[in-house]
């Protein structure tokens, strides 16, 4: 593992930035995992601007995302589609078909899912892998006690991620119950990893998700066992003085 300490959460989105550029210029047709949420919303952005200086092209990029919440229409508010859309894939020059999030929106969730994961392996699998981490050291929707070899599937919340992604809906009733999500070897199996730490309170559990045993309890600690990881840990954030 690869691990930097940054002072603010901008130099964090900058440098996370660089390297999914980077991977861009080497790769041009690259497949590229991505993530919802707070901490990547910086590196978004940064990477809105890389592309309207005409540094990257996203015309050849294939992207998936991590997760996304079951019974959520794409043009839902909160909807991953819409906050990827919003965020990301509508300011860059990136085909509409080579852009794929679970859908959640369907009778058949379980069909979706095996989808999902076969739409990763036609691609040729993920490049880059981009992760954020919630304060009970999931990543994705992979909750402690988490099956370490799971592949992309439907996963109930726990009451601690309903109430923490509350913030975003009307009331802690309104998020949904369920979601689907890569499964932790899904992520794994990415040929390298960006993990992004930051957010209040994340200190302790990503310095045992970095130095701690692994353990399913804390399911981003397996990231330990990844050969090709890089973690940039936004210092101003993350609670460390
Ligand atoms: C979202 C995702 C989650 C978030 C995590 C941190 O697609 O995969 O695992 O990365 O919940 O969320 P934020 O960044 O909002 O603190």
């Amino acid at each position: 593992m690869q691990i930097e300490y940054v002072k603010t959460y901008d130099e964090m989105s900058q440098k996370a930035a660089r390297s999914v550029a980077q991977q861009i210029l080497l790769k041009p047709e690259s497949v590229l995992g991505f993530a919802t949420g707070f901490t990547p919303e910086g590196m978004y952005a940064r990477l809105v601007e890389l592309y309207q200086e005409g540094l990257i092209d996203f015309s050849k990029v294939t992207t998936f995302n991590l997760d996304e919440y079951v019974g959520l229409s794409p043009d839902h508010l909160q909807s991953y589609h819409f906050f990827m859309w919003d965020r990301l894939f509508g300011k860059l020059n990136i085909s509409k078909e080579k852009v794929y999030l679970p859908d959640g929106n369907v009778e058949d969730v379980q069909k979706s899912c095996l989808i999902y994961e076969e739409a990763i392996q036609s691609a040729g699998g993920i490049d880059l892998q981009v992760l954020g981490i919630g304060p009970n050291g999931h990543i994705g929707f992979n909750e402690p006690g988490s099956d370490l070899s799971g592949m992309t599937h439907v996963v109930e919340l726990t009451p601690s991620t309903r109430k923490a992604n509350a913030r975003f809906f009307d009331s802690v009733g309104a998020v949904p119950q369920k979601a689907i999500s890569m499964g932790i070897k899904t992520i794994m199996n990415a040929r390298r990893i960006l993990l992004l730490g930051s957010g209040s309170g994340k200190w302790d559990i990503i310095q045992k998700t970095l130095h701690g045993p692994i353990t399913s309890m804390i399911p981003a600690s397996i990231l330990q066992l990844h050969p090709d990881v890089t973690v940039i840990i936004d210092q101003s954030t993350t609670g460390l003085k």
